[in-house]
């Protein structure tokens, strides 16, 4: 039980990855912090309904599919191989509550007091909490930090029913593999989740609205997704708006219009909406603090060190400016904390890396060939494709390509796009180098450990003055 009179210095409204970040760092600097939560665990979107079920998922798809289409290729030969749903989402809710309760025990260690209720900002310094368990406690803060996230945009003519038209959350946990998985939105979320059950035996659309897939991603690695993609059968509606549908029974049918006007119909058994996420800033109680609120996109506003217009209330993660990324959220956590303790907390927006754990994954940190083309940079491109490097050949992962950009004159780094095996882990290497403003000499002058996949991002560096050794 709280010691729900007890003040604090730090009552942080969110135990995602942003909030229960930003709860350790601040314990761990002496301050005393609860940390309230709706959710009976904590952990967020991210651990509960978010990074880590949905990576459990494509680890356990891939391994599959692998078994299924590639280890034949490897000498070896499996027979009767099927797929146990309840086994792998059992396997994937267990990994979920190791992490969960290990967050609970990162707190027990660091002294800070969960609450779990749904919390409202009461005044500049208290927080009122409708305990899950019944009744409500106040919580007197000399800081409040808002961590409450994010949740699904909904599509107003398609929407959310929790069974056949389903957000992330739902998609993350269907009972039976579907028969037809039409999938809304050809982004992060659409195009990972699309992947596990196109794996496990769906049919699977994906519509667009835009031109491309990933439309914020590097074009020409986007396209070399979108290419292995419809490979590994991903049916792609590009350019199609999605007007309405119907659901009867078990079936549904989405209406959409094409680019050139026609209506396309496509029926199904379930529909994925992954159009998008929105800043969770309601019932906070915000207005009635005097905390501004942006009308139009959710999210609240802040200074460079995490404040609203309330200088004791503070807000990072997804419900605030920036990518809605878990790693975003955390390092925010950590900086807004060491702020608070009277350190230097900083956070370099431009060095945070984006990945999309599809097979091949897709990595980038920095900026894209369109935005150095739109910002008038004088740059250079190194590229080297995976087929060339030797552990992706005796691995057998051959698709996929590193792709960096340094500035002409200086070398500088501006922005690494790997498309490839495991790029989720060698993207670290790119930003790294950017961090510490590193030039594309840099990385071709460091070994790296043969053979290796690494390789290939030494290899595209040395393609920036064009003296690759094996392209
Ligand atoms: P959240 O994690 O959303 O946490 C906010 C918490 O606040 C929630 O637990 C909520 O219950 C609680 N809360 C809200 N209001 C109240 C209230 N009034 N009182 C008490 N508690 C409240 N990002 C990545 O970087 N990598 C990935 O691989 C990745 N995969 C994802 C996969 C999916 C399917 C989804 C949906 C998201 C994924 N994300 C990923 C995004 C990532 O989950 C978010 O960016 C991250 O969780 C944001 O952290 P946060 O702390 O801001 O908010
Ligand atoms: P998203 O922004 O990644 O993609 C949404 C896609 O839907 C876009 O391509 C957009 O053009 C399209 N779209 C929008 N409206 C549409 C419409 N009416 N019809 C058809 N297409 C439409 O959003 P998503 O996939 O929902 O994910 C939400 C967020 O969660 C991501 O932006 C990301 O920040 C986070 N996330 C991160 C992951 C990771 O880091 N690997 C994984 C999953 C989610």
């Amino acid at each position: 039980m709280p010691p729900e009179s007890a003040r604090h210095d730090l009552v942080v409204i969110g135990a995602g990855p942003g909030g229960y970040v930003a709860a350790i760092r601040a314990a761990q600097l002496g301050k005393t912090v609860a940390c309230v939560e709706k959710r009976s665990t904590l952990g967020g979107t991210c651990l509960n309904i978010g990074c880590i079920p949905s990576k459990a998922l494509l680890d356990s798809s891939e391994l599959y599919h692998l078994a299924h289409e590639r280890f034949s290729r490897h000498g070896i030969k499996v027979g009767g191989l099927e797929v146990d749903l309840p086994a792998m989402l059992a396997r994937k809710d267990a990994v979920v509550k190791s992490l969960t309760t290990g967050v609970a025990g990162l707190f027990k260690k660091n002294k800070i007091t969960p609450v779990y209720g749904t919390a409202r900002v009461a005044s500049p310094n208290s927080v009122v909490v409708r305990l899950n368990e019944g009744g409500e406690a106040t919580l007197e803060a000399d800081h409040i930090l808002l961590a409450s996230g994010s949740e699904p945009v909904n599509l107003p003519f398609l929407p959310f029913d929790g069974r056949t038209i389903v957000s992330s959350t739902e998609a993350l946990g269907f009972e039976r593999v579907p028969e037809h998985l039409i999938v809304i939105g050809a982004g992060y979320i659409g195009l990972e989740l699309g992947s596990v059950w196109k794996r496990l035996g769906a049919k699977v659309t994906v519509v667009e609205f835009l031109p491309r897939i990933v439309p914020l991603a590097d074009v020409e690695m986007g396209s070399l997704l979108h290419k292995s993609l419809t490979k590994q059968g991903l049916e792609f509606f590009l350019e199609t708006k999605v007007t309405g549908g119907r659901v009867e029974g078990d079936r549904v049918t989405v209406l959409a219009e094409a680019k050139d006007g026609k209506t396309l119909t496509f029926e199904g058994d379930r529909v994925l909406v992954a159009v998008g996420r929105r800043p969770f800033s309601e019932g906070l109680g915000l207005a009635e603090v005097g905390v501004q609120v942006d009308p139009k996109t959710g999210k609240v506003p802040i200074d460079g060190h995490f404040r609203t217009n309330v200088p004791t209330i503070s807000a990072i993660g997804d419900l605030v400016e920036g990518p809605m990324l878990a790693h975003k959220a955390e390092d925010e956590g950590i900086a807004f904390a060491e702020t608070l303790a009277g350190k230097y907390g900083h956070v370099d927006y431009d060095t945070i890396p984006g990945v999309i754990y599809t097979w091949p994954e897709l990595a980038s940190v920095g900026i894209t060939e369109e935005q150095a083309k739109q910002r008038k940079l004088d740059y250079r491109v190194g590229k080297f494709p995976f087929m060339a490097n030797g552990r992706a050949k005796a691995m057998d992962e051959t698709e996929g390509v590193v792709k960096i950009l340094a500035d002409a004159k200086t070398d500088r780094v501006l922005g690494v796009h790997i498309c490839g095996p495991r790029a989720s882990d060698m993207i670290a290497e790119a930003v790294t180098t950017m961090e510490f403003a590193g030039s594309a000499e840099d990385i071709a002058r460091i070994s790296h450990a043969h053979p290796s996949l690494s390789e290939a991002v030494r290899e595209a560096a040395l393609a920036v003055d064009r003296r690759a050794i094996h392209g």
